[in-house]
């Protein structure tokens, strides 16, 4: 199959950041996908229905022209959030879902949740209404292991959270082990998954092997390939509680490439066309839509976008070098910066009634 055209795809994890920022990575993501979540980690954080909607209209404001790209916002859960604002944020369709994140346990995180079970009201008014936690599934105790943070995480909070609150839908993003791959499967579909571009084409040894690589560093960091195998076997396999969430987190070159540098990989350019070259290594190019396009907008309880977009298998592109940002004299390096492409998005879709 050199030629595969899907319903256009929607991004489930997705950081667009402020100002400067925004108005240079938003057209990488309006070019392909037709919505994005929009997380939640300025500074300061997004945490109520109100700081949401000024920051969709920032995003709104930052589209290129005609794009129709949707961002679907969520507020950033502290522990003082409260439940009446998240109900309305939800109600009036301001608000997609909340996200957690652990107090410390990645960019902007510090004014994450300290206490999950002190949130209980709020969790069980979502629970009510529908509204779908996102989490960043890493525990953040010094004496926990990096590698094994999302595991220790599932095994002590996520585990006892789905069971106090058994119609809550959560969403573990971008899942990177073999334990999250079986949590998901177990307790779908009440709880889904998004998974990267990188974890999914690299493991710890294309960020520590022969020298620290800043591009490939990201939270929660790769794990070994093992896991990076059990990843692909998920998405390849069809199974609806998978779906496309980029995470692509733009970083300035000279804040990744420091003595202390950022996470996050910007893979907003390419991660269609990454997430082709997995599907296409295991002869999964059917699956591809399901995972793209599909089982998101079904565990959101939205409809899948209308019109379509068309993968080339044709060699000749590589990821671009940099983004250029307004202020930024080093810009964005993308993800696998310069290493060519076996697929292209071919430029003009056809819309549905051309297809056979
Ligand atoms: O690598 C990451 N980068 N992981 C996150 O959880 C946050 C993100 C960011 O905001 O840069
Ligand atoms: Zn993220």
């Amino acid at each position: 199959m050199d030629r595969l055209t899907l319903r256009r795809p929607d991004d489930w994890h997705l950081h667009l950041r402020d100002g400067a920022m925004l108005a240079a990575v938003l057209p990488d993501t309006a070019a392909v996908m037709g919505r994005g979540i929009a997380m939640p980690n300025l500074v300061p954080p997004v945490r109520t229905t109100a700081e949401a909607a000024a920051y969709r209209e920032r995003i709104l404001a930052a589209r290129p022209a005609g794009s129709d790209f949707t961002p679907l916002m969520t507020a950033y859960l502290t522990d003082d959030t409260d439940p009446d604002d998240l109900a309305a944020g939800f109600e009036t369709g301001v608000l997609t879902a909340v996200k957690l994140y652990p107090a410390g346990a990645t960019t902007n995180s510090a004014s994450g949740v300290t206490d999950i079970d002190a949130l209980t009201p709020v969790l069980e008014r979502m629970s009510e209404l529908g509204m779908p936690l996102l989490v960043h599934g890493e525990v953040t105790d010094a004496h926990v292991d990096i590698f094994d943070r999302e595991a220790v995480f599932i095994e002590q909070i996520l585990a006892p959270l789905v069971v106090r609150h058994p119609r809550l839908k959560v969403v573990l993003e971008h899942v990177t082990t073999a334990e999250a791959v079986a949590f998901v499967r177990e307790h779908a579909p009440q709880v889904a998954a998004t998974v990267t571009p990188q974890h999914l084409l690299a493991n710890r040894n294309d960020l520590l092997v022969g020298g620290v690589k800043p591009h490939y560093y990201c939270l929660p960091v790769l794990k070994r390939a093992r896991h990076q195998q059990a990843l692909v076997d998920a998405v390849c396999s069809g199974h609806p509680a998978f779906f496309l969430g980029t995470d692509s987190a733009p970083h300035a070159v000279g804040r990744k490439e420091s003595a202390c540098g950022c996470a996050g990989c910007y893979t907003a350019p390419v991660a269609l066309q990454l997430y082709a070259e997995v599907f296409d290594a295991n002869d999964a190019l059917d699956k591809l839509e399901g995972f793209a396009s599909l089982n998101g907008p079904a565990f959101y309880g939205l409809p899948p976008n209308n019109d379509h977009v068309t993968l080339v298998r044709r060699p000749g592109s590589r990821v671009p070098d940099r983004l250029d940002v307004d202020g930024l004299t080093d810009g964005v390096q993308p993800f696998l910066a310069g290493r060519p492409l076996a697929w292209q998005i071919a430029e003009n879709a056809p819309h549905a009634s051309e297809m056979s």
